[in-house]
């Protein structure tokens, strides 16, 4: 166990750049946990600030911190099309005066207007970013791989190129901003121990590793779960063992995370990575009905869907402390709108 004092140095040994606003508020949310049968705290990690927040705006703070000690000026990153880490990119680019390459997946089988017009694809354009397009959505080595040749092009064409890779095997800096996301989280909870768990998205495992590293390694121990956004639970629990291991050897320590920390869960995973399912969609309107609180689709909405889920299974006991992490991704539902619209035209009115 270390102290908070001595997690922020091992941190600071890290180029960071700040590009975020902290801390972000640390909510109680009585309606929406009655609902649930908890009683439930909500960390905005949406109010982040920058083109929009989210969670990805910790991480960047770390690849822009990199980036910029290289000397970069452009920076190079994949994603799906109605990607937020992308948009954030992109935001932290044009706030550094850095040129922006973004390469957008064809991850999700979803063409109307707004998909591939609207929220986080406007923005991006909004901020300036170059827009290439990627005929695949589950190949995140080739997705890199293209990024590199991108990347070659304007070396030869006389700029100093970053990479943010995407794919497992590289250096997890991203997650960095997530050891220092718990750090800040156990300084604003009252008592940390009296928390029964803790509850994130999971999509690469930035988010979910580098919290749940930083929770350990801070003397917490409840459960974090990790709801999974893209991969089924068996592979995501590996990706965040192998995640957790790299983060580990980056930071120097070893044996921090063991395997039985590491819970995922894909019970709103159905029918895969960024398409709407039932429990999503009531856990979307549960959050802006109860609480006034928008969550996205595709991450914290099917989150929330999940945490609803372990509450109703009993896999978080009723009556239990909770904190849900909200990332952010709100953008995101105007690029759904037409999927969103459609539910909405069939919804009874109230009495
Ligand atoms: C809004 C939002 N929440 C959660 C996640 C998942 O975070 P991670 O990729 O660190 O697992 C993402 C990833 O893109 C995101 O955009």
């Amino acid at each position: 166990m270390m102290t908070p004092r001595d997690v922020a140095s091992l941190l600071e040994s890290f180029p960071s750049e700040p590009l975020g606003h902290y801390p972000t508020p640390l909510d109680s949310v009585p309606r929406l946990g009655e609902a649930l049968g908890l009683t439930l705290q909500i960390k905005r990690d949406d109010a982040t600030g920058l083109a929009f927040g989210g969670n990805k705006i910790r991480q960047l703070e770390f690849y822009l911190g990199k980036a910029l000690a290289q000397g970069a000026d452009t920076i190079l990153i994949t994603g799906a099309v109605q990607s937020n880490y992308v948009r954030a990119a992109a935001g932290a680019a044009a706030k550094l005066g850095l040129r922006c390459h973004v390469q957008l997946e064809d991850r999700v089988p979803l063409y109307d207007e707004s998909y591939v017009n609207n929220g986080n694809v406007l923005v991006d354009r909004l901020l300036g970013a170059i827009v290439h397009t990627y005929p695949e959505g589950e190949d995140e080595a080739g997705a890199d791989a293209r990024l590199y040749e991108i990347a070659d092009e304007e070396r030869r064409q006389g700029f100093n190129p970053y990479v943010i890779p995407l794919g497992p095997g590289n250096p997890p800096l991203g997650a960095l901003g997530y050891v220092k996301g718990a750090l800040e989280l156990v300084e604003q909870l009252e008592d940390p121990s009296a928390i029964d768990a803790f509850v994130v998205p999971s999509g690469s495992g930035m988010t979910h590793g580098g919290f749940l590293l930083g929770l350990r390694l801070l003397g917490v121990s409840a459960s974090v779960f990790g709801i999974c956004v893209r991969r089924d639970a068996a592979a995501q629990a590996e990706r965040i063992a192998a995640n957790c291991r790299s983060i580990e050897e980056l930071l120097g320590l070893s044996a921090i995370v063991s395997d039985a920390d590491i819970r995922t869960a894909d019970d709103v995973l159905s029918p895969g990575y960024g398409r709407l399912n039932d429990a999503t969609y009531a856990a979307v309107l549960l959050a802006a009905r109860t609480e006034g609180l928008l969550l996205d689709t595709v991450y914290a909405g099917r989150a929330l869907a999940g945490l609803v889920h372990l509450a109703k299974e009993g896999d978080i006991a009723a009556g239990s402390k909770v904190v849900f992490l909200h990332t952010g991704g709100t953008p995101a539902l105007f690029g759904y709108s037409e999927v969103l619209n459609d539910r909405l035209a069939n919804e009874t009115k109230p009495e």
